[in-house]
């Protein structure tokens, strides 16, 4: 099948993601490829002939965030077999979650095109070295690029794994939502350096930031999905996080912004 035009439906909590998001769609556009960037959570426009569908994520847990696979289940189901296309952004490894997303798409009526798993610099637990950082990220940068070549020739693939995969991810789903909402609770907090702004609030993912009225200042709820956005873009600086030495170093991927992160801004094309 030709394809006209890709639609991109993405999400990323420290910006690795985006800047794969961001070659991947230079690329496609250079070979005069139409792009469609969305964020996720946001609308799921229904595709037509030509058209192909590109989800990118982080991996988390050996998965997909939650929510993400959440706004997934929820996208209508489609007819017309149009190809999807995955990539996620990892430090190391994804274990389980190729398969359930190959299900997941093959239920919406979707054709598994391809996947690619990005290694992407480490977010979480050990972050490296600016240099480090810049050089991995150019790395995955090069290797999307040759991704989007190979989905427009055709060359892509999606081997199915096998059936106890899909049962280990379906039950530690739960697990994994339900712990990152616990925990995330505990771990972050606004320090005395917050101006009650409420950027945070805007920008996080599964709205698990809210402003308490009487003193303006922000409150973490059970929703979190741990994706360090407010952690690290608070443009403040002012989110702490009472691990943060152990498992939260600050991170921001190379070139990526706050305006460039929260949904607040245009994050579309
Ligand atoms: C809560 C959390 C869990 C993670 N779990 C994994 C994992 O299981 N495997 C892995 O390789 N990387 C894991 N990572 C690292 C990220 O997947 C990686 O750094 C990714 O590129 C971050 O993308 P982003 O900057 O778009 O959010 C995790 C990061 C976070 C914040
Ligand atoms: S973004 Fe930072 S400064 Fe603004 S309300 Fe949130 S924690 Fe406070
Ligand atoms: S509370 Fe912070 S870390 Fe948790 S989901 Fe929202 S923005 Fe991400």
């Amino acid at each position: 099948m030709e394809i006209k035009r890709i639609y991109v439906y993405w999400f990323s909590g420290t910006g690795n993601t985006l800047n794969a998001v961001r070659t991947f769609c230079a690329s496609m556009k250079q070979k005069n490829i139409s792009v469609i960037r969305k964020p996720i959570p946001g609308n799921f426009l229904r595709p037509v002939e030509g058209d192909m569908v590109v989800f990118m994520m982080p991996v988390y847990s050996f998965g997909i965030p939650v929510f993400v696979w959440e706004w997934m289940e929820e996208i209508p189901k489609i007819n017309t077999g149009n190809p999807a296309v995955v990539v996620t952004t990892k430090a190391g490894v994804s274990g389980l979650v190729k398969e359930p997303l190959r299900n997941l798409l093959e239920s919406k009526g979707f054709t598994p095109y391809g996947i690619d798993e990005l290694i992407m610099p480490s977010n979480i637990f050990y972050v490296a070295d600016e240099l480090t950082n810049v050089e991995s990220t150019a790395s995955a940068k090069n290797e999307v690029s040759k991704f989007a070549d190979s989905c427009l020739e055709g060359n892509c693939q999606w081997k199915h794994k096998n059936f106890f995969v899909n049962m280990a991810y379906r039950f530690l789903r739960p697990f994994i939502k339900y712990s990152y909402g616990i925990t995330g609770s505990m771990f972050f907090a606004q320090s005395h350096k917050c101006n009650g702004c409420g950027e945070c609030v805007r920008f996080c993912p599964t709205a698990n930031i809210t402003m308490q009225d009487t003193a303006s200042v922000p409150v973490w709820g059970w929703r979190c999905t741990q994706c360090l956005k407010c952690y690290n873009f608070c443009p403040h600086n002012a989110v702490t996080s009472h691990l943060a030495p152990l498992i939260y170093p600050k991170y921001r991927a190379p070139g990526v912004n706050l305006k460039d992160i929260s949904p607040a801004y245009s994050q579309e094309d």
